[in-house]
């Protein structure tokens, strides 16, 4: 029988756990930092140094950080399910633990990208320094997408989801658009679930199961696995 197709849908909650801060949790990125300060494209024309300072600093954390038993979980899921996982992170901690389709709609927070031309370079875990450019001699800046920017992937992203048997939302508050808008796309009969420790509004025809990931995932995973 075919395997069933399971796309994760995953945000910066599947990778606190690995010491990442999210972003919106008590404590968060955006309690210490402003949006409007490192994360826009009028942020970095106006102080890029203070933009390419955050990016650095958040790379060297991702760097330090090691995949969690969440991003271990949804791995393993490859042995009984077609598995894509479309993650809003910038880290490529779900690769590090095995995952082998992997879309990153907000960007690789490992690479840098030329503002000219998009070419895309690894960064190997440097830094990007201001005055390093790219061949077209423009500054080069983070793989992020920030506020305002088109997000990577999501006509694919939305396929994806459309498709699948199993819908699986994990550790995202689900307030970025257009990515919270993917809730909407399963298919009536698809097997919808939500693993995340608080969220303001379950989306209709999910599964809500409340704690962290490092919990809540390996369970629902042994749960799945005896339907595939
Ligand atoms: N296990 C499961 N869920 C968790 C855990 C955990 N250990 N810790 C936090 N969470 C949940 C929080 O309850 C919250 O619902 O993860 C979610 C994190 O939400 P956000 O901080 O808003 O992160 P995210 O949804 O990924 O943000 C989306 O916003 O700023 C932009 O580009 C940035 O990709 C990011 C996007």
């Amino acid at each position: 029988m075919a395997r069933k197709s399971m796309v994760v849908l995953s945000g910066a909650g599947v990778s606190a756990e690995s010491g990442l801060a999210t972003f919106r949790d008590n404590g968060g990125l955006w309690d210490n930092y402003s949006v409007y300060e490192v994360a826009t494209p009028e942020a970095f024309h106006k102080n890029p140094k203070l933009v390419l300072d955050f990016y650095n600093f958040r790379r060297q954390e991702v760097l330090k950080a090691l995949p969690n038993l969440a991003h271990q979980a949804l791995a393993a899921a490859e042995e009984d399910f077609d598995v894509t996982i479309v993650t809003q992170n910038v880290d490529d901690l779900h690769e590090r633990a095995g995952s082998s389709q992997v879309i990153h709609v907000h960007g690789l927070i490992t690479q840098a990208r030329s503002s000219v031309s998009g070419e895309l370079f690894d960064l190997k875990g440097q830094d990007i320094q201001l005055g390093d450019q790219c061949p077209e001699g423009a500054q080069l800046r983070p793989h992020v997408v920030w506020f305002g920017e088109y997000i990577n992937h999501m006509d694919e992203a939305v396929e994806l989801v459309a498709a699948a048997d199993i819908v699986l939302v994990v550790g995202t508050s689900l307030t970025v658009y257009p990515f919270a808008s993917l809730v909407d796309c399963p298919r009536p009969d698809a097997q919808c679930y939500l693993v995340t420790q608080d969220i303001d509004a379950v989306p209709s025809g999910f599964d809500y199961r409340q704690g962290p990931a490092s919990v809540e995932l390996p369970k629902l995973m042994h749960e799945l696995k005896q339907l595939a």
